[in-house]
């Protein structure tokens, strides 16, 4: 399951990411754009990457992303509602706050996707982000996957309701320019 970029490890998620997997947990864009349940505290996001560390179900692949350089956990990325009757799935990611602005996202997803085609056997992943997230849609469109619509209205966010973009990318897709590593 470990995946290697030019700047990244991608490895299963475990119990002693807890500390920092808190900051991503608490952060305001993460809440605001993948919203993750209650204010958690230490037990709870522990909890989290021990349930994300666990596989077995099949319906899920989740990385905790490190930066190889300093070790640090900077990144997550999950692939989930994983159909293997029509091969698709959805993705997502978050990336902590002290590491945003290097492309760390788009690398990641890059791996996790290059994993899922060859590895998992998927035709097709979709992702799907809020139109008022533009970082999030250049993250998409820069590891492949096509804007293919809008889905009005779809999200809920404290009594407000946005707009959404769904983006997909099929296995036969070519890869950008920054080739399946994505560290261009
Ligand atoms: C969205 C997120 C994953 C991007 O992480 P990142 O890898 O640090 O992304 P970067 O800051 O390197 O930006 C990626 C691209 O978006 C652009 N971007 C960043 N903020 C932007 C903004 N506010 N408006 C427009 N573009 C923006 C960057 O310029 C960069 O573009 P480039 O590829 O052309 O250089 C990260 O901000 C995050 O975790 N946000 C909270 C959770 C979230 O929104 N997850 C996605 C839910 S679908």
């Amino acid at each position: 399951m470990e995946l290697l970029t030019d700047r990244l490890r991608l490895r299963l998620p475990r119990a002693d990411d807890a500390e920092r997997a808190l900051l991503l947990l608490r952060d305001p864009e993460v809440r605001r754009w993948n919203p993750v349940g209650p204010d958690p505290d230490l037990d709870a996001a522990r909890a989290w990457c021990v349930e994300l560390g666990d596989w077995s179900s099949g319906g899920h692949a989740t990385w905790h992303v490190e930066d190889r350089a300093s070790g640090l956990f900077v990144a997550n990325v999950s692939v989930f509602s994983i159909d293997d009757e029509h091969a698709t799935a959805k993705v997502g990611y978050r990336v902590l706050p002290d590491a945003r602005g290097r492309g760390v996202a788009r690398e990641a997803l890059l791996a996790a996707t290059a994993w899922m085609f060859t590895e998992r056997g998927l035709a097709r992943i979709q992702l799907e982000h809020a139109v008022a997230n533009p970082a999030s849609c250049r993250v998409a469109e820069a590891a492949g996957y096509r804007l293919e619509g809008t889905l009005r209205s779809s999200y809920l966010l404290e009594g407000e309701r946005y707009d959404e973009h769904v983006h997909g990318r099929l296995a036969t897709d070519p890869w950008p320019e920054t080739g399946p590593d994505g560290a261009g």
